[in-house]
Parts: C-alpha cells; sequence; structure tokens
C-alpha cells in the first residue's frame, strides 16, 4: 500500500512521527508539504496529496492539521475521497469498517504521538465490511454523481 502524506505547520511534528512509523513498517509513503519551517494553508497541502490519491499511484492518503477538520473538509470536496477525522483506536477502525475510510485525517495540536500512531496502526489493518455498509457508500457515490461536475480528475 503506498502512502500520501501532507500536513500544514500545526501537523507538522506529527506527520514526521507518522512518517518514521510506516516507514519503520516497511510501508510505502510520500510526503506532499509542508516542510520544515514552513508556514502553510492547509488546504495548499492537502489538495495536493489528495490530487495524487486520485491518480491511483496511492492507495489512501494521511492528511494531519492542528484539529484534523481543516484537512477533512478539504479532502471531502473530492469526488471519491472519505476522509475521516480520527480521535481513537475505535473511531479508527469503525471509520475502516463502516465508512470506508480512504483518507485518515489528524490534529497534531490534539492527539499525542503514541495514540496517533494507535489510530494510524488500526486504520491501516482494518478491513471494509462491505454488507449494508457498500450500500450506504453506493448512497454516497450517487450524491456525489448529482452534485460533483468534474469526474474527480482537473
Ligand atoms: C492552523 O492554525 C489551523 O487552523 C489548522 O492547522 C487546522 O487546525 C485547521 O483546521
Amino acid at each position: 500500500m503506498k502512502i500520501a502524506l501532507a500536513s500544514d505547520h500545526a501537523g507538522y511534528e506529527l506527520k514526521k512521527g507518522v512518517m518514521s512509523y510506516l516507514s519503520e513498517k516497511g510501508i510505502d509513503c510520500d510526503d506532499f508539504g509542508c516542510g520544515p519551517g514552513e508556514k502553510v494553508d492547509y488546504v495548499d497541502c492537502g489538495e495536493k496529496a489528495i490530487k495524487k490519491l486520485l491518480t491511483k499511484d496511492y492507495e489512501r492518503a494521511i492528511l494531519i492539521c492542528g484539529t484534523g477538520l481543516g484537512m477533512a473538509i478539504v479532502a471531502n470536496k473530492h469526488k471519491g475521497i472519505r476522509a475521516t477525522p480520527c480521535w481513537d483506536e475505535y473511531s479508527a477502525e469503525m471509520s475502516r469498517k463502516h465508512n470506508d475510510s480512504n483518507c485518515l485525517t489528524l490534529g497534531g495540536r490534539v492527539i499525542p504521538l503514541d495514540e496517533a500512531l494507535s489510530i494510524v496502526r488500526v486504520w491501516l489493518e482494518t478491513e471494509f465490511e462491505e454488507g449494508r455498509h457498500q450500500r450506504r457508500i453506493d448512497k454516497i457515490i450517487k450524491i456525489e454523481e448529482k452534485y460533483f461536475k468534474s469526474k474527480g480528475k482537473e
């Protein structure tokens, strides 16, 4: 699995911790900003990573800002993206089992590193349950088809 990562300045330190964790586990990932010492708008780095996810070169994205909320809003403006802010192992598990989350968002100012790593571990290990949850995802896809003009790519 290849993961596209991004953060703003408020998520930078946590992103570094997540990247070390992923590389220890042998999971391929690329960082689409921001870099050390940069002060950026979460919207810009978030969009960059999501565009990569939409190319299908990456299977998942992890986006980190101060709260995880701004990144989730940005990511969910893209067709086919189901971005879920997660705050503990349970929310991470459900985001995969029930929502088939393909983008995890985390808050660098609200989640300590050890908890964030547990969330990432559970989010990566948990499979989508399908069944009745697929029916609900299909309804979300129908909403996307109704309101999104672009096919997901520019
Ligand atoms: C940056 O100060 C902060 O607003 C941002 O990281 C994020 O929390 C927005 O949702």
